[in-house]
């Protein structure tokens, strides 16, 4: 038993006063790590999550047995956890890496990029120009969680940060996300709300108008007040960004990061949408249309679908731009979560859905994925499929 729960007073319990609470589908706690913040009742997708891990730990154990979890364990696997389950130290472990890669020298080519002067930058500038294939039918889902790995990567080996990749649980931020302790603007915070931007009246989507929540303007709280977003943008979604000197967006074009945190994005992303999509999807094409397509619901006053819900949680300036949207670090909070949704999906019935590929604009059996510059392995794209020993193990995460 390695469980922990804490609250905003840090509450550890020993294992033995926990027993009580836990008894039920007992083994893979063994194996995983829980950590949880008492201030969050665990929502519908949490409590189907914590009933999926025991479908989760009978396949790992059918997959050793066979010999094909490429050194995949539960016992070894990245945890990826809510923000707001994290501890203090381990989200100040985390934002001081991103803070490193901000500092740390680019990696991008010189010629196409002159505007990405650091570490953190290359993923934006990567994504600038390799919108196509990341966001493809057949690629959406395991580009972007190489895209994500690749980053994660970096962090950790680049940058020493010690855990995985935190999520942002999008029904956490559907009541006061200022107050949250995401977005909170304090020391240990991913950052504050933009400053009131009072020309800064919503996001239009094809689905209506997400109102402004009241920010827009420039984050001036927490850690990345001075981060400067360089290139782009791409496709702007608010007024007023300055133009990129190069057609291309691959220029220099300091700019503060823009903000509006926003409730009513997050109110189209809430915990029973997300719980409909993962048990009423019974194929991936239905699963991929669920989430990306607004739903046709005349009466429904956030019926943006839940993919768009989740970039305009943040949105703003480069976050709302889907060309640079990885130039707010949320970005990387938000596709964590997706790809948590993705996997939930396929451990209802992992040896049917696992490698299940969405077959709406062809077929991808002789798809690689390969990102370039930013990261050397090239592989075929149903290795990013699996999230439990894919790619010779590379990638080995679960979500709590
Ligand atoms: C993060 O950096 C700050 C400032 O240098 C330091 O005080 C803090 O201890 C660091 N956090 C961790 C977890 O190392
Ligand atoms: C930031 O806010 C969170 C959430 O309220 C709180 O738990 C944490 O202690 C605060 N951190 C700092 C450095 O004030
Ligand atoms: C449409 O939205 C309304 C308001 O949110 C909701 O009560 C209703 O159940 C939705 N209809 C369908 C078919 O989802």
């Amino acid at each position: 038993m390695r469980s922990i729960i804490w609250s905003a007073s840090v509450l550890l319990l020993p294992s033995a006063a926990l027993a009580g609470v836990v008894a039920v589908g007992g083994d893979w706690r063994s194996k995983v790590n829980v950590q949880r913040n008492g201030f969050y009742p665990l929502d519908v997708v949490d409590q189907l999550e914590e009933a999926t891990m025991t479908k989760v730990d009978e396949y790992m154990t059918k997959k050793i047995a066979a010999g094909k979890n490429n050194g995949c364990t539960l016992e070894k696997a990245g945890v990826r956890r809510e923000w707001g389950d994290m501890t203090i130290e381990q989200r100040s472990d985390f934002i001081n890496a991103t803070l490193c890669l901000m500092k740390a020298p680019s990696k991008a080519p010189k010629d196409q990029f002159p505007g990405a002067r650091s570490r953190y930058d290359d993923f934006m500038a990567y994504h600038l120009t390799n919108a196509g294939t990341l966001h493809d039918t057949i690629g959406l889902f395991p580009a972007h969680k190489y895209f994500l790995l690749a980053y994660e990567n970096a962090l950790r080996n680049e940058c020493g940060y010690k855990g995985y990749h935190p999520y942002m649980n999008y029904d956490r931020y559907t009541k006061d996300p200022t107050k949250s302790a995401l977005f909170n603007g304090n020391a240990t915070s991913m950052g504050g709300n933009g400053a009131p931007d009072p020309k800064y009246t919503g996001l239009r989507t094809s689905a209506g108008t997400i109102k402004s929540a009241g920010g827009g303007g420039c984050v001036t709280e927490g850690p990345f007040k001075d981060y400067m977003a360089t290139v782009g943008p791409g496709s702007p979604v608010m007024e007023n960004v300055p133009k990129n000197p190069l057609s291309s967006g691959g220029g220099y074009n300091p700019r503060c990061m823009r903000r509006d945190v926003n409730a009513n994005a997050a109110l189209g992303a809430t915990a029973d949408r997300s719980y409909n999509l993962i048990t009423k999807s019974k194929d991936i094409n239905s699963f991929y249309n669920t989430l990306l397509t607004p739903p046709q619901n005349r009466t429904d006053p956030y019926n943006w679908g839940i993919h768009t819900s989740g970039h305009y949680i943040a949105g703003g300036d480069p976050g709302g731009d889907p060309m640079v949207s990885p130039g707010d670090p949320i970005f990387y909070f938000h596709h964590a979560m997706l790809d948590r949704l993705w996997w939930i999906w396929q451990m209802q019935d992992p040896d049917t859905r696992v490698n299940a590929q969405v077959s709406l604009g062809g077929s991808g059996a002789s798809r690689k994925l390969d990102l370039k510059w930013l990261a050397t392995d090239v592989f075929p794209v149903l290795e990013a499929h699996d999230g439990l020993g894919g790619h010779g193990g590379a990638f080995c995460h679960v979500y709590v």
